[in-house]
């Protein structure tokens, strides 16, 4: 699709940048919508206020519709989270929002990166190969479904030169 017109669907051009305090309250939301388990607004604050935990945010037009997090420890950092709104998704968005985090990452620093995956997530293991990541562990039922259901989790690994 030719560049204006996939704006014009997208509803604006989409934009990545670090996160601010006043987003906490949305950042909550999204996650809530992505994730069985979601963090709270008082998660997000504190979150956004460590020095240690870098937050991104999409925006498109004045809607924010996406973050990326991470914790970072010395020359390493874990991806704590990463969504786009349902709304938004399929879209390739999530190719820049991660791409730009991680080069924000190795400007701080970060040589190593690591992040878990839920064995099933195709549209996550497909954006996270696609930016370099390679496989580098399994976990048997990692993660606990509401309905008890036991799913497999993929820690995954890639280095920043
Ligand atoms: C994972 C997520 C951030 C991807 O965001 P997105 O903007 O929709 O992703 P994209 O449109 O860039 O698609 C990513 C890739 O997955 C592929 N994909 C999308 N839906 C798919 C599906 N149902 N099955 C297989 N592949 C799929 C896309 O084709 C694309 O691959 P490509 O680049 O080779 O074409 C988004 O789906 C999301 O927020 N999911 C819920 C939260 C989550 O699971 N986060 C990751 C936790 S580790």
């Amino acid at each position: 699709m030719m560049r204006w017109l996939s704006e014009w669907w997208a509803g604006g051009t989409a934009v990545v940048e670090p996160a601010s305090a006043r987003d906490a309250r949305r950042l909550a939301q999204l996650h809530g919508e992505s994730f069985h388990r979601g963090w709270g607004e008082g998660e997000f604050e504190a979150m956004l206020s460590e020095r240690n935990t870098l937050v991104h945010r999409l925006r498109v037009g004045r809607l924010l519709v996406g973050f990326a997090v991470s914790r970072m420890a010395a020359d390493e950092a874990e991806i704590l989270s990463i969504a786009v709104a349902a709304s938004h998704r399929g879209r390739g968005l999530s190719r820049n929002l991660l791409l730009t985090h991680l080069g924000h990452l190795a400007g701080r620093g970060v040589r190593t990166i690591f992040l878990e995956v839920e064995e099933n997530n195709q549209p996550a293991r497909r954006l996270y190969e696609r930016a370099g990541f390679a496989v580098a562990g399994r976990r048997e039922r990692y993660y606990q479904q509401p309905g008890g259901e036991q799913l497999n989790a993929l820690l995954m690994r890639r280095d920043l030169s």
